[in-house]
C-alpha cells in the first residue's frame, strides 16, 4: 500500500514537473534542465570583461549542446560529419572572409592556435564564449539573438557554433577538450 502511494506521489510530481526523488539528479531534460536542478550550466563568461554571459538553457537543444552546457566539452570535436557541417557554416557566416578559408588568418587572426589573442580560446568553452558574445576588438557576436539585435532569429545556434569549433579544431593543434 505504501509503495503504491509513493508511486502515485511520484507520478503527480512528474506531471507537475517537479523532480521525483533526489533533486540533485543529473539527468538533464531539455529546457527545464536548470529549473529541475539537474545538469547545471557551466559558468559562461564574456570575452569582453569576464562578466557572466547571459544565455538561456533552452538554447542548448540537442544532446550534444546539452552535454556542452553541463561539461564545457564539445562532443563534435573529431566527428567527421560535424566537422564537415562546421566547414559549411564557417563559410555561410562569413568567418572565412576575416579568418581565411582554413581559419589560418586574414583580416582577423588565425584560429588554429596553439597561441590565441584570448588564451581561453584554446578551450572549447572559451572559444564558444568568444564566438557567441564577440570581443571588444572587432569580432562581432554571432550567437542567436545577438548577431542582429533587430532579428532574434538571426545568428548561430549553440549546436552550429559547436560544429564550427569542431571544424576549427580539425585544423588546429589542440582538441580544446583537455
Ligand atoms: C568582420 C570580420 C570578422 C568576421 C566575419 C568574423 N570574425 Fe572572428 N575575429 C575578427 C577579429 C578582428 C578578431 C580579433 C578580435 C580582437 O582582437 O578582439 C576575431 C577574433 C576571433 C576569435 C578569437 C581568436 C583568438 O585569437 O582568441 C575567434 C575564435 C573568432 N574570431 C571566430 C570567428 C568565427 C567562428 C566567425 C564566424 C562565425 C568569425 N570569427 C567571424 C573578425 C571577424
Amino acid at each position: 500500500m505504501n509503495k503504491i502511494n509513493f508511486s502515485l506521489v511520484c507520478l503527480f510530481s512528474i506531471l507537475g514537473l517537479a523532480a521525483c526523488g533526489d533533486s540533485g539528479s543529473d539527468k538533464a531534460t531539455g529546457a527545464t534542465a536548470e529549473s529541475a536542478g539537474g545538469g547545471e550550466m557551466v559558468a559562461f563568461v564574456t570575452t569582453q570583461d569576464g562578466s557572466p554571459m547571459p544565455i538561456k538553457a533552452e538554447l542548448f537543444d540537442t544532446p550534444q549542446a546539452k552535454e556542452f552546457m553541463t561539461t564545457g566539452k564539445n562532443p563534435y570535436v573529431g566527428n567527421a560529419e560535424a566537422v564537415e557541417k562546421g566547414k559549411k557554416l564557417f563559410q555561410l557566416y562569413s568567418c572565412t572572409q576575416c579568418h581565411g578559408p582554413d581559419a589560418k588568418g586574414q583580416v582577423g587572426p588565425g584560429l588554429t592556435g596553439p597561441d590565441y589573442r584570448y588564451p581561453k580560446d584554446a578551450t572549447n568553452k572559451g572559444m564558444f564564449e568568444t564566438i557567441w558574445h564577440g570581443t571588444n576588438g572587432g569580432m562581432g557576436a554571432k550567437g542567436k539573438g545577438l548577431m542582429d539585435p533587430s532579428d532574434p532569429a538571426n545568428g548561430l545556434s549553440v549546436d552550429e557554433t559547436l560544429k564550427i569549433i569542431a571544424w576549427v579544431r580539425s585544423h588546429g593543434s589542440t582538441t580544446g577538450n583537455e
